[in-house]
């Protein structure tokens, strides 16, 4: 009796433990990428944060991760990320700050070739509603200047989808301001028609879901939370 239990037992964790592999973090110092990073460490999988010489890490202070630097616009760097350890899974979670548009495909055609050398570990990646060919489905939308990031964002989602690697894409439409807390009522939508808002925590749940669950891969997700304000305008 007592042997059957130890083997029930072990049989529950394993699968549990097979689930949680290394996890490498991009923009893991940001708003959302610190948002992630937490969520990760809290569903118990070991992660790694690349941030720059330069970052401000006070977002992941107390977290217990490990840290690679390097800058994500040389692919030699993120390279060396990819090689240092076998990743689960990459989250691309970082923004352009003051870089110019081309940020997106040039840090996604390093984070793939990264990935087809390195173990072809899944890639999840943030991007947003209106991304490339998907801002005809908004035609109202006040885009404005924001019409030649999203192409440049569309072009880093075509480089991850002709990969061949593993990939979820989760698009945000609006987002809420950083520190707003968790509603726990966004959800993925797989209707490329809809723009809503969503929290950066609901955004990181939703990310560790997917993660665990294999029937996020291969799709692009709208993350929207109906329960949230949301711009007339965009209506
Ligand atoms: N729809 C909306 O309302 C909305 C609003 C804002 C953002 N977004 C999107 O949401 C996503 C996350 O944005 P966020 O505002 O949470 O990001 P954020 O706070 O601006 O953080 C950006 C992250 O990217 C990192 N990063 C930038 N350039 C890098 C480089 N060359 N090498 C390595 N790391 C680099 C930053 O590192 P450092 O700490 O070193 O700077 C930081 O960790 C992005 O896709 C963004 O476009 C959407």
């Amino acid at each position: 009796m007592f042997r059957m239990l130890i083997v029930l037992l072990a049989l529950a964790w394993l699968p549990a433990a097979a689930e949680r592999g290394p996890v490498l973090v991009f923009g893991a110092t940001g708003q959302l990428g610190a948002e992630v990073v937490r969520e990760l460490v809290a569903a118990g999988y070991p992660v790694t944060a690349f941030v720059r010489p330069g970052s401000d890490r006070s977002r992941l202070e107390g977290l217990d991760i490990q840290y690679v630097t390097g800058d994500m616009l040389r692919a030699d760097q993120v390279a060396r990320a990819l090689a240092a350890r076998r990743y689960e899974a990459v989250i691309e979670a970082s923004a352009r700050g003051g870089a110019p548009d081309s940020f997106y495909p040039d840090v996604m055609r390093h984070v793939v070739a990264a990935a087809q050398a390195h173990g072809s570990p899944r890639i999840i990646l943030h991007g947003s509603v209106g991304a490339g060919q998907n801002i005809e489905k908004f035609p109202q939308a006040p885009f404005g200047r924001m019409t030649t990031t999203l192409a440049a964002k569309g072009e880093a989602e075509a480089l991850l989808i002709d990969s061949g690697l593993p990939y979820v894409i989760i698009r945000n439409g609006i987002l809420m301001r950083d520190g707003t807390p968790a509603t726990g009522h966004a959800y993925l939508s797989s209707n490329h028609a809809l723009m809503r808002s969503v929290t950066r925590a609901d955004l990181a749940r939703l990310t560790v879901m997917c993660l665990r669950d294999r029937g996020c891969d291969g799709r692009i997700w709208h993350a929207v939370d109906d329960r949230l304000p949301f711009p007339d305008r965009y209506r």
